[in-house]
């Protein structure tokens, strides 16, 4: 079996893994054998303390690169997460543009190709992950790289008349067309790519699943990301869960928990989530001294402007609800700022209520699976869903609401507090069928056999 090389910009650290998809992908590289490259998370503060790092864990080695200080300003936090972050999250309002962050961003490409290209071996399979990342294959291709490489785009594709607000959008798209392979999360973010290429660059759909543009014939197509069902599902069964729950239990217990996890990003909605719940405790005052939102907000790209905003905006809410309507004995809004283990949040879902997943635009959401997945099935919690989160397009039952609208969240919270069980059960049958019929495994299987097929099918 050839071997994978996985690109993204950050690498996992096998010993602290936080994310499902840090799971599925290391999980692919292990079976394979293979490399994992990308920057190591640290700043150095010369050009010349730019070395390559390597570490071995079995099969798989890692290569690591720190960035210098201007990349990590330029190519980071400026035209990844100021520019194609809210970009492709449709926030034109919060967008940043300047022609330092491009020039960043094209040069941290080409130093990464630089790096890799002389590391791989002619049958390797190249798979570059997320936005950070759009240029590197033609940053590949350009150092004579001839393999298979696949792209997967892990945030939304926004419709076109939204993505051409990005300077150098061509560029971009030009960049798209160098891979073998291009995969996005959902059907709309496909088909907004689609949109793009026909009607903005003077391209045309070849078949279902294949683009011409600029000379190019690529594959595209909607591969959703999902997790592993079954290891997440035990974490939230181990008596190491059930001892936190008790323990959580005999000391705070509220006797309704919702419960909220996500980085304290501005797409992830997070002010309408905490006035939706103080508007639930309005509406339906029965839930006053019973129900307390949990919201688990880990902090994120902090040195972007509005990162610090919603930080302000968040803790200011949280203080004004605990202010108006808490009492002595009874705090309605929980918020924690800090990253916790995997184990504790799986147990904290399982003994949560309803879970609370509002992004006003999200790429897939993680959270919104694994809190379906951590639910005891005999007696489970009810998942309230963005229509806006890629899991959306998939997970029909659970409570679809608009994020936006307060009132409308309010509502679905309380008849997710008031399902009866029967038609939790039913419920939480469902959409767990969904979460195994689309699982980290299928996920990389998918992926990768698309690959493997889109060079016969150009050749074709
Ligand atoms: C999103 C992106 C990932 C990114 C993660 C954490 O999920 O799609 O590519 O790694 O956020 O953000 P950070 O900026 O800390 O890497």
């Amino acid at each position: 079996m050839s071997r994978l090389v996985i690109v993204s910009n950050r690498v996992a650290d096998p010993n602290q893994v936080h994310g499902g998809l840090d799971v599925c992908v290391l999980d692919a590289l292990r079976k394979r054998g293979g490399v994992w490259f990308g920057w190591n998370g640290e700043i150095a503060s010369k050009e010349s303390c730019l070395e390559v790092g390597y570490a071995k864990l079995d099969r798989l080695t890692f290569v690591t690169t720190p960035l210098v200080e201007r990349d990590y300003d330029e190519y980071y936090l400026g035209f990844a997460n100021a520019a194609l972050w809210p970009v492709h999250h449709y926030r034109l309002d919060l967008a940043r543009f300047t022609p330092e962050s491009v020039e960043g961003y094209r040069r941290v490409n080409e130093r990464f190709a630089e790096m890799l290209a002389p590391l791989l071996r002619r049958d390797d399979i190249v798979w570059v992950q997320d936005y950070h990342l759009i240029p590197l294959g033609a940053a590949l291709r350009a150092r004579g790289v001839a393999n298979r490489i696949g792209f997967f785009l892990h945030i939304p594709f926004p419709p076109p008349e939204v993505f051409v607000a990005t300077p150098e959008h061509e560029w971009l798209m030009r960049a798209y067309a160098e891979y073998d392979l291009v995969g996005f999360q959902t059907k709309t973010d496909h088909l907004n790519f689609c949109r793009f290429v026909t009607e903005c660059m003077g391209g045309r759909i070849v078949s279902t699943d294949m683009l011409q543009v600029a000379g190019k014939v690529f594959s595209a197509g909607f591969f959703p990301v999902g997790i592993d069902v079954d290891s997440f599902a035990a974490m939230a069964d181990s008596p190491d869960a059930a001892r936190h729950i008790r323990r959580m239990r005999k000391t705070s217990a509220p006797r309704i928990r919702v419960i909220g996890v996500d980085r304290l990003d501005y797409t992830k909605g997070l002010p309408d989530r905490l006035r939706s719940f103080k508007r639930l405790l309005e509406l339906y005052p029965e839930n006053r001294k019973r129900a307390a939102l949990l919201q688990i907000a880990p902090p994120t790209r902090e040195d972007v402007q509005a990162y610090a905003e919603i930080r302000r905006e968040l803790e200011g809410l949280s203080g004004e609800i605990n202010g108006e309507l808490g009492d002595f004995d009874w705090t309605p809004v929980h918020y924690i700022h800090r990253r916790l283990s995997r184990e504790t949040l799986a147990a904290l879902y399982r003994a949560s209520r309803v879970g609370l997943v509002t992004p006003l635009r999200d790429g897939m959401n993680l959270v919104a699976k694994e809190y379906v997945a951590a639910q005891d099935g005999t007696n489970p919690g009810v998942l309230v869903l963005s229509r806006f989160a890629g899991a959306a397009e998939d997970l029909e039952e659970a409570l679809i609401v608009n994020p936006y609208d307060v009132d409308d969240v309010a509502h679905a919270t309380q008849r997710a507090i008031a399902m009866p069980l029967v038609e939790r059960i039913d419920r939480h049958r469902a959409l767990l069928t969904r979460l195994r019929a689309r699982d980290a495994r299928n996920w990389t299987r998918e992926f990768l056999q698309a690959l493997d097929a889109s060079r016969m099918a150009v050749a074709a």
